[in-house]
C-alpha cells in the first residue's frame, strides 16, 4: 500500500506514520528525517538544505524530488511506502505522479492520502515541547507524550534533542509556508478521489485508529 500523510507541521505525521509503518510493514519515508540526516552527515544535499530548514522555508523542489526518486528505488519500497512530508508543493505532487507513471510496476500508484487536521495553537504547543530521538527519530513531547526516562528514547535508548526549527518564530514561519504552499494539495488529492480527512486532536491511539480506518 502506498500512502501519503498530509498536514501542517506538528499535526502528528511522523508520530502516526511510524506506527502505520510498524502496522502495515512498509517503510516510512520522511523527507524531514532524510534531510536532517543529510545535514548531520554534511553531504552536498545536507549543506544546501541547511539554511532553508533553519529558516523554516522549504528546500527547493528539485533537491527534494531527486532525493525521493532515489529513495523510492530502494528494494524495501517494493511492497509499498508511507510518505511523510512529501509532496509539499504542487510541483512536488506532479513530479511524484510522473515518477510513479515512469516506474509503474515498482512504485505502484498512490492508494490513499490522509490529511491530519490540527489548528495553529495546538501546533505551536506541540512543537515547542517536542523532543526527537537522534538515533531512531521517534518523537516525544515533554507534556503530551513524555518518555519513561527524561532525555532517553523508549524505543531504542537513544538521546532525545530539541530540533533547531522548533523555536516559536520558526514554527510560525513554517505554518505560513504550509498554508501558502502545501495546503493546495488538499484540493489536488480531493479532486483525484484519494483524500481522507482525519481529526488530529485526541490521543495518539485514537488518531491512529481513525487513520487505520481511513486507509482500510
Ligand atoms: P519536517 O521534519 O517534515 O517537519 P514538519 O512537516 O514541519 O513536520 P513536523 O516533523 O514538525 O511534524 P509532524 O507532523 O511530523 O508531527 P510529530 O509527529 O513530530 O520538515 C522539516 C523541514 O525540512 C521543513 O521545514 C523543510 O525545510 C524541510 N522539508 C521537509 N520535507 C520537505 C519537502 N517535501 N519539500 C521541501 N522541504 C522539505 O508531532 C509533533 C509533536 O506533537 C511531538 O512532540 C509529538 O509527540 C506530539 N504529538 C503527536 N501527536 C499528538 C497528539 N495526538 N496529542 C498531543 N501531542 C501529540
Amino acid at each position: 500500500m502506498n500512502l501519503i500523510l498530509l498536514g501542517p507541521p506538528g499535526a502528528g505525521k511522523g508520530t502516526q506514520s511510524r506506527r502505520l509503518s510498524d502496522n502495515l510493514k512498509v517503510p516510512q519515508i520522511s523527507t524531514g528525517d532524510l534531510l536532517r540526516a543529510a545535514r548531520g552527515n554534511r553531504t552536498t544535499l545536507g549543506i544546501k538544505a541547511e539554511s532553508y530548514m533553519t529558516a523554516g522555508q522549504l528546500v527547493p523542489d528539485n533537491l527534494v524530488t531527486e532525493m525521493i526518486r532515489e529513495r523510492l528505488k530502494q528494494a524495501d519500497c517494493g511492497h509499498g511506502y508511507i510518505l511523510d512530508g512529501f509532496p509539499r508543493t504542487l510541483a512536488q505532487a506532479e513530479a511524484l505522479d510522473r515518477m510513479i507513471a515512469a516506474e509503474s510496476g515498482k512504485a505502484a500508484q498512490i492508494d490513499r492520502v490522509v490529511n491530519i487536521a490540527v489548528d495553529r495553537e495546538e501546533v505551536i504547543q506541540r512543537l515547542s515541547g517536542r523532543r526527537q530521538c537522534r538515533k531512531c527519530t521517534e518523537n516525544y513531547h515533554a507534556r503530551f507524550h513524555p518518555p519513561k526516562t527524561v532525555g532517553v528514547c523508549d524505543r531504542c535508548g537513544g538521546e532525545l534533542f530539541q530540533r533547531d526549527d522548533d523555536r516559536e518564530d520558526v514554527i510560525r514561519q513554517r505554518l505560513e509556508v504550509y498554508e501558502k504552499q502545501t495546503q493546495p494539495l488538499i484540493a489536488y488529492y480531493e479532486k483525484m478521489g484519494l483524500l481522507r480527512n482525519v481529526r488530529g486532536t485526541g490521543s495518539i491511539e485514537e488518531i491512529f485508529g481513525a487513520i487505520l480506518k481511513a486507509v482500510s
